[in-house]
């Protein structure tokens, strides 16, 4: 057999086995650890191997019970960060994608695949309220909002051709660090990022944003572009979206709304993300509050021209030579990435498979659990809520004992996994809902770990 051959047999007995291996993992979830037991020495040990010059063959797929035991499994008692629970039909949809191994850049390379995005897009922008917008999937939340603000200089202080001039981006104290890097990225200068105040509730202070700006126009500076966050990392708190589009709106600035948390809450709680549709350019994760595995961001524009406008610059070989509007389509004219794998798949698979009031139903869930711990909380009479719960992310203290040592031994207990935050320059335990899988007793199991963590400390 030629060089990396594989018979029909061969595939089809490792595919046999990799389902296999699959359907266990997913069955098994509820068992394992929120958390593995393991090191880096462990990994090390484990996979830090030489290539060698001989294939194993079929026994590489023994590695794969190994290296489940040794990763954060998608348990319903995962909790921290904003880590969505990977959707197993999406998954189906990200393997079926590798194998029809499609390269999405345009309609000319991948027919279905590009139609199936742009559909994909439609239905997300729809779900959010902001119909008509344009857009594409690309890896993560990061990358969407580094070509929003790409988007944003190119339309308001054009950089393509003779580089770039500083021009000042306004954002929230509690912006997420993927805005100041995109900035960097940018060459508009993090020290042109404007980090404005938040009120109470952790939302932007429009009367703080308006001052910096006249303050900045009166030094010469140019202001380019306003970040609101739609479910700020932390708390989850959401920027006043009318408020800032006012501003935006009178002072002439781009409006980028950071989405990568909470905008996919507009499927249940629209009421939450009123004005929205006033963003110029909305970044979202699919790979949070969609369920779906990783990777999968995505940014919507208002206006597609905008996006081509930063982007297009093709070379010869990927030239279209056709007009008609759907089969001319290219977005690799309004992205960064020109190979770009078949993410819409597991889209089009996991959100047709299970239909939208599965989905609608699911998102009110993880609201409804947020509240159900913040309630569990304000009633411990040991435990204090650090911040209000507009979404599903939810900071609190145990108010004696060290929370940084609750945390470690909560960790290390396996039963949930929570993060971390500071508030008020607070340590703060985060927990955050973005599960399908959770039930209402893997909320109350975070209180009663806790509370067993403090009680193992001394005061
Ligand atoms: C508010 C916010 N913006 C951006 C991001 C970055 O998203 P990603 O990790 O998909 O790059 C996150 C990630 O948690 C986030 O919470």
């Amino acid at each position: 057999m030629r060089a990396l051959g594989t018979s029909d047999r061969e595939v089809a007995a490792l595919m046999t086995e990799a389902t296999k291996l699959a359907a266990d993992y997913w069955a098994s979830l509820e068992e394992r650890p929120s958390y593995p037991s393991t090191s880096g020495t462990e990994t090390a040990r484990l996979f830090d191997r030489p290539w060698s010059d001989e294939g194993r063959g079929s026994e590489v797929l023994n590695d794969v019970k190994a290296i489940a035991e040794h990763v954060r499994p998608c348990t319903g008692r995962f909790f921290g960060y904003v880590a969505g629970s990977g959707e197993p039909v999406g998954a189906i949809g990200d393997f079926l994608a590798s194998v029809l191994n499609q390269n999405s850049t345009s309609w000319r390379s991948a027919p279905a695949a590009v139609t199936i995005e742009r559909t994909v897009i439609g239905w997300l922008a729809e779900a959010v309220g902001c119909s008509g917008f344009a857009g594409s999937l690309c890896g993560g939340g990061s990358t969407a909002n580094l070509m929003a603000l790409a988007i944003a200089r190119e339309n308001m202080l054009p950089a393509n051709e003779d580089g770039a001039r500083p021009g000042v981006v306004y954002a929230s104290e509690q912006v997420h660090m993927s805005i100041p890097k995109a900035i960097a990225l940018l060459g508009l200068g993090r020290s042109n990022l404007r980090v404005i105040p938040v009120d109470e509730d952790f939302r932007l202070r429009t009367d703080a944003l308006e001052a910096a700006i006249a303050s900045d126009r009166k030094s010469g500076k140019t202001p380019v572009a306003i970040v609101a966050s739609v479910g700020t990392v932390a708390t989850g708190a959401i920027d006043p979206l009318r408020e800032i589009a006012k501003i935006a709106e009178t002072e002439g600035l781009w409006l980028h709304v950071d989405g990568a948390f909470g905008v996919l809450a507009a499927l249940a709680a629209p009421e939450k993300l009123e004005g929205l549709n006033l963003a110029d350019t909305i970044s979202l994760d699919a790979h949070k509050w969609l369920y779906q595995p990783i990777d999968c961001g995505c940014l919507l524009y208002r206006d597609r021209d905008a996006a081509r406008k930063t982007f297009s610059h093709s070379g010869d070989y990927v030239r279209i030579f056709n007009h008609d509007p759907g089969e001319a389509f290219a977005f690799f004219e309004e992205s960064i990435e020109l190979s770009r794998r078949f993410r819409a798949l597991k889209l089009w698979m996991s959100l047709q498979y299970h239909g939208r009031k599965a989905y609608r139903e699911a998102i009110s869930r993880d609201l409804q659990h947020a509240q159900l711990l913040a309630d569990a909380i304000k009633s411990h009479p040991e435990l204090e809520l650090l911040a209000p719960v507009p979404l599903s992310a939810v900071c609190f203290r145990h108010r004696v004992k060290s929370n940084e040592a609750i945390l470690q031994r909560v960790i290390a207990q396996g039963r949930v996994y929570l993060s971390n935050a500071t508030i008020n320059g607070r340590f703060a335990l985060r927990a955050c809902f973005v599960n399908h899988r959770t039930k209402p007793e893997d909320v109350h199991e975070i209180v009663s770990e806790v509370i067993a963590a403090a009680d193992e400390l001394d005061a």
